[in-house]
Parts: structure tokens; sequence; C-alpha cells
């Protein structure tokens, strides 16, 4: 592939030398290269800068439509694309009423969604996974994690993850695979707690390392889910075989999920829509991403999670889509953004750089991924004409993304 190179544009890019962490106040800081070009070189950013220092030829061809912004793809760090059909009948009960714990007594949530991806093909289940990564792509996401858990049997997250697999090979995207076994107790297992942990890691663990089907360990622990101590338990079973914690922590009960995460090292902490001040000072001091799930609390009708806090304590925050069929049945990054500044105030600049590059870093890519930066993947968002930054979540639920690239290609 030739080089590409494109002028006139406003590009996004993150000046820091080095690969940190983006915590705190460093949060807001997103420079914009006004009048710039970019060179893209097998798929690859080899080049960029303001005009004033252009030196290649300009022709018609690489001058791209005035006031057009240039970023970096979302990296959207926590995912459940894998899933089989829909659940709008449950969305119906709760217009009328009901609430999450009740649609889930009624043999609804995520056991609903088990028993149909249990009866869904492999072939299926990739197709439809297929038709939602095509569809994020288009809106921006260009590196994605998708977790298994709605299996909640060998046979069930074997398929999961064998399907994950087979998208990372023959996807566009960067994709990260974690192994959500610990989603939920299957009903056979209600009073079994123990018989199903061991399943998990006795039994399907060891089979996920013999064919390298995951890179993380996740467990949702939540009251009537799974606890901390059987967290740990999961998570260390998960690291002996390589794989390290990615979990679902906080999102109805503070149950000592994070203290725990924390200790274990965790890569991202995820949900935080329940949090103690203590709790925001422990996410304060943790060298690893704090992942908000804004479009989850959002269809769910909960309270935000408290960035501004957890900003101020100085935690590095990521923001993801949390696309799945229960609680987010949306993958549209550009809508995490703008509800990001909406209804938690995070400037535009900081959602930006939490569903980007802190995005990266919670899937551990961020040597290749998450900013506009020489050496990096050209996956990049080029925008319609727009005034300003700030337009894109403030103009929230419009198109305004003209052309994505993935890999130095337009998709
Ligand atoms: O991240 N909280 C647990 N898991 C999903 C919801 C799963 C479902 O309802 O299917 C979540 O929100
Ligand atoms: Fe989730």
């Amino acid at each position: 592939m030739s080089s590409q190179i494109f002028t006139n544009i406003s590009l996004l890019v993150n000046t820091r030398e080095d690969n940190y962490i983006v915590r705190g106040k460093s949060l807001s800081k997103l420079p914009i290269i006004e009048n710039a070009y970019l060179v893209v070189d097998n798929g690859i950013i080899s080049e960029y800068g303001s005009m004033d220092n252009y030196k290649h030829p300009i022709s018609e061809k690489n001058k791209v439509e005035e006031h057009c912004m240039v970023l970096p793809c979302w990296c959207d760090s926590h995912t459940h694309v894998v899933f089989a059909g829909s659940r709008e009948n449950e969305f119906i009960d709760k217009l009328k009423g009901l609430n999450y714990a009740e649609i889930a007594a009624n043999g609804g949530g995520i056991l609903n969604s088990a028993k149909k991806l249990n009866e869904t093909s492999e072939d299926e289940l990739f197709h439809q996974a297929w038709k939602r990564l095509e569809e994020v792509s288009k809106m921006g996401t260009g590196a994605i994690e998708i977790k298994s858990g709605y299996g909640l049997s060998l046979e069930g997250e074997l398929k999961m993850l064998r399907v994950i697999k087979k998208l990372k090979e023959k996807s566009q995207l960067k994709i990260k695979s974690t192994f959500l076994g610990a989603h939920t107790f299957p009903i056979e297992y209600k009073d079994k707690h123990q018989d199903y942990i061991q399943l998990l890691v006795n039994e399907i663990l060891p089979l996920i390392a013999k064919e390298n089907l995951a890179d993380y360990i996740d467990v949702f622990c939540e009251k009537g889910f799974f606890s901390a101590k059987e967290m740990e338990t999961i998570c260390l079973a998960g690291k002996g075989f390589g794989l390290k914690p990615k979990l679902h922590v906080n999102q109805l009960n503070s149950i000592g999920g994070i203290e725990k995460g924390i200790e274990l090292n965790a890569v991202s902490l995820d949900h935080l829509e329940t949090l103690t001040e203590e709790e925001i000072k422990m996410l304060g001091g943790f060298n690893r991403c704090s992942t908000l799930l804004p479009t989850a609390a959002f269809f769910l009708r909960m309270n935000y999670q408290p960035a501004r806090k957890l900003i101020d304590a100085g935690a590095a925050i990521a923001l993801a889509s949390d696309y799945n069929p229960g609680s987010s049945p949306s993958g549209n990054m550009n809508f995490v953004v703008a509800l990001s500044c909406i209804q938690m105030k995070m400037l535009p600049e900081e959602a930006i750089n939490a569903a980007t590059i802190n995005g990266a870093f919670a899937m551990e890519i961020e040597q290749d991924y998450g900013s506009i930066k020489v050496g990096k993947k050209a996956n990049l968002i080029f925008t319609k004409p727009i005034p300003s930054i700030a337009y894109l979540p403030y103009s929230f639920g419009n198109d305004l993304i003209d052309k994505v690239m993935l890999n130095g290609e337009f998709i």
C-alpha cells in the first residue's frame, strides 16, 4: 500500500512523549493542531504536523473537506457483543414497571440470553456478532473487548470463546477476549455455588488455556451473583492460566469488589455505579483503569457513575459501551461520549481521552492504538464539518462521522 496524505485537517493528537495512562486533571488535555496534515504508510501513522511545515506536494486528491476533524477510533474496552437474538420483550416488561431483579426472577435477564445462546449454532452466533462489529466500526470503533458469559456451561462458554477467536482472526477490528463464565449461576447450580466454581476452575479454564481462547478473566461481583471471595478464587485460578482479571464490580451494590479487584491487580474495574467515598479514594490511587459504562445506567435508569469525583480523586477513567442485550443494547461510542458529558459532566476532551487512549490501556493495546501518534495503527475517525470538538457530544445522537479508517483503509 502506498502513502496516503491528508491535508488541511484539524488533528486531535496526544502530544505526550510516552504512553502514560491519563488520570486526574491531565484527562482534559487533548491538543488540536488546526490546519494539519497526516501521512499514513502501510496502515501506520508515519507523519503528521502543522501545514506550515508541510513538504509533500499538494493535490486535489489529498485535500480533505474543510473543517474536518480527525481523531483516533474509539477503543471500546467492555462489551458482550456475542449474544443470540435480543431481549426487547423484557424491555417492554420494564416499561410496564418491572425492575432488573424482577425480570431476572421471571427467568429473564442473563439466563434468558444463556438459553438462547445454547440453542444457537456457532456459525449463527458468528454471523450475528459479525453484523454488530460492522455496525460499531461504522460508528468509529476500531478496537473492542468481547466477553463470554452467556454460555454458562462448558459447551456454551467454549462456543462463545471460539466465536470470539474467529472474529479476532477475520475482523479488521482489534479484538481482546474475556472469559466471563462467572456471569451468573445457572439454574441447576442455584444452590451449589461451589460446584459451579469448580466447573469453571477445574474443567473450563484448562480447556480455554489449551485452545488459547481468552486474554482476560471476568466475574460479575454482585449481591445475588458472585461474592468478592468467590471472585478472588476464580481470578486466582485464571491467573494460574495466564488470564488477568478485568472485573464487573459495584454496579448495584458495594460488596468489597473494588478492594479485592485492586488487590488482584485487575487490568480494569468496570461499572462503578455504586461507590462509597472510601472506594472513590481507592480508585483514585489505583494504577489501572476505572471503566464507566454510562449507557447501562441510562438504559436501567440508575444513577450515573460519579465521574467528576473519580477524576478529582485522580482515577484513570475509561469509557465503554457494555454492548449487551440486557442492559445496553447499543454499542454506539459516540452516544457513550455524549452521555458522559451530558449526564456525568465530563468535558469533551476528558470523554474522548477516556474513550480512546484509556480504553486502549484497559485492553493493554496502548502501544498501537488509542491515539494519533507516529508508529501507531491508522485507526481514525474523519468527522463531517464541525465547528469544534465540543460539537460532537453537544450535537448528541446526530451522525457526525464522515469516514472511518481501520489499519489504513477506509471501511
Ligand atoms: O454488564 N451486569 C452484568 N452483565 C451485563 C448485563 C447482562 C445482561 O443483562 O444480559 C452488564 O450490564
Ligand atoms: Fe458488562
